[in-house]
Parts: C-alpha cells; sequence; structure tokens
C-alpha cells in the first residue's frame, strides 16, 4: 500500500478524473474526501468507492464553499495530499465568452486552488505534504477549431501558481506539482462536444486518431498512476 496512513482531499472527487484518482488513493490505502457540489453525485460515488470514503457537498468557487471544506478538513487529521481537481472548461470562441463565463472559470480553476491552498496550509502535514494541481495540455497546446482562449487562459494561470508554490512551498516539505492531462473521456469532455456538428465532431476524432501516440483519447483510470505516484512517498 504505497499511501498507507495518508489522508487525502480530491476536490471534484465525485466524478471523472476525480473520481478515478480518489478510487486509486483508496486502493493504496488513504483514507480519501472528496468534494463536489451535487449530493447524488456524491452518493453514486460513495456507492462505487464503498463507505471508507468521506464525502462533503460545497461550491467552491464560492468562497463559503471553501470556507466548507476547510472547517470539514480540520476536524479530522493533517491531510497529506491536496488534489485541486476540480474545474470547469467554456471552450466557446473568443468573441462570445461572457463575463459569466470568465469569472466561473477563474472562480474555480484558479481563485478556489488559491485559496483553497492557502487556507489548508496551517493543517497540511508538516514535512511531506503533497498538493497535485490538475491543469490541462491546453495550457500551452491548442487545437484548429477548438477555440480555447478562455480555457488556456486559466490553466495557464494554474501553471504559473503551481511553479511558484513549489518554490515558495518547497522549503516547508511541501510538494506542489501539476498533472496536465490532453483529452480524457469524462462527462467535461462529452458537454464540450455535444454542440458541435456531426462532421466537426468527426473531423476531432480523426484529429486526436492522428496526433495521440496511441490513437485515442485518454481514460480518467490513465490518470491515477501518476497522482498516487506524485502523492506518495517516492516523489519525495
Ligand atoms: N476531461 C478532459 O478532457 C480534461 C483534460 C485536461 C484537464 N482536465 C481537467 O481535469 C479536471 C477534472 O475534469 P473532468 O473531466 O474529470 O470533469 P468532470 O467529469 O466534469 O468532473 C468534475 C468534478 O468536479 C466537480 N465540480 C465541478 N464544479 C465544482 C464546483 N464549483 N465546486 C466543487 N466541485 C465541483 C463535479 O461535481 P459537481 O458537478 O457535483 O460539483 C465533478 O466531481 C478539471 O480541472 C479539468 O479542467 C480535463
Amino acid at each position: 500500500m504505497r499511501l498507507g496512513g495518508k489522508r487525502a482531499l480530491v476536490t471534484g472527487g465525485s466524478d471523472g478524473i476525480g473520481l478515478a484518482i480518489a478510487e486509486a488513493f483508496l486502493r493504496e490505502g488513504a483514507d480519501v474526501l472528496i468534494v463536489g457540489r451535487d449530493g447524488k453525485k456524491l452518493d453514486a460515488a460513495r456507492k462505487q468507492l464503498g463507505d471508507n470514503v468521506d464525502t462533503l457537498s460545497a461550491d467552491l468557487s464560492a468562497s463559503a464553499g471553501i470556507d466548507a471544506v476547510v472547517e470539514h478538513a480540520r476536524r479530522g487529521p493533517p491531510v497529506d495530499i491536496l488534489v485541486n481537481n476540480a474545474g470547469v472548461a467554456f471552450l466557446v470562441p473568443f468573441e462570445t465568452v461572457s463575463e459569466d463565463q470568465f469569472q466561473q472559470s477563474f472562480a474555480l480553476n484558479v481563485t478556489a486552488v488559491f485559496f483553497l491552498t492557502q487556507r489548508l496550509l496551517p493543517h497540511l502535514a508538516p514535512g511531506a505534504a503533497s498538493v497535485i494541481n490538475i491543469s490541462s495540455y491546453f495550457a500551452h497546446k491548442m487545437i484548429p477549431k477548438r477555440p480555447s482562449s478562455l480555457y488556456s487562459l486559466s490553466k495557464g494561470a494554474l501553471n504559473s501558481l503551481t511553479k511558484s508554490l513549489a518554490f515558495e512551498l518547497g522549503p516547508r516539505g511541501i510538494r506542489v506539482n501539476a498533472i496536465a492531462p490532453g483529452t480524457v473521456d469524462t462527462a467535461m469532455r462529452r458537454r464540450s462536444i455535444e454542440n458541435l456538428p456531426e462532421a466537426a465532431q468527426a473531423e476531432l476524432k480523426a484529429y486526436v486518431e492522428r496526433s495521440y501516440p496511441l490513437g485515442r483519447i485518454g481514460w480518467t483510470s490513465d490518470l491515477a498512476g501518476i497522482a498516487v505516484y506524485l502523492a506518495s512517498d517516492e516523489a519525495a
């Protein structure tokens, strides 16, 4: 068990990539708290993960939600692993991005990561904690006909935050890393293509098959191994 005795908090752990990471952490012996908004999704995740998982419903795009998570986490032992995974993607043309979409993206993809990590700092395990931010390849790689100005901007900001925190928190023994997945088959991905015309969906599929080394998009389970590694003492 590579994470035995460790306590992990996974935001957005009720679905997609976060759920796969939570599942792998539990398998490796960690105590896991998952956070999402929708109680039904959290219940479904608990059914899948087992009663050992702790769940909390909170909206991290609002400061009250961040407060609720911090308060809940502080009631237990120190947190060894924080996975800032919850995120939102509006892959819409630059000229149509609304101020509301802009605020939502930054509130969840950047502000929540910043302040959740800051406010949990006193409760992170001294000397060996690991913070893992889930970024995206869209921070640095664009895809033809996939307008990503807002999403790329928010994930680029997350990458900068990750690098600067690695330097600021490293001397305290807190590691900060990011994982930047390519396209992964999740509800987020399906939402982002469902409104594309059929021809555009086919074109995207062909592009992926051409440009991804394995000729397929990622599965959520593909992300579990790297997350377990970064969370474990092997990555010290
Ligand atoms: N899928 C991809 O192709 C891909 C590629 C690269 C990077 N990523 C990144 O990977 C991360 C996870 O994406 P995913 O595809 O797994 O998404 P997903 O399947 O849509 O799952 C998102 C998770 O986050 C939770 N969540 C969403 N908004 C929240 C909020 N305001 N407060 C608290 N929890 C919230 C959701 O639960 P509720 O809806 O119940 O709140 C759910 O548990 C994101 O940061 C995304 O940018 C995804």
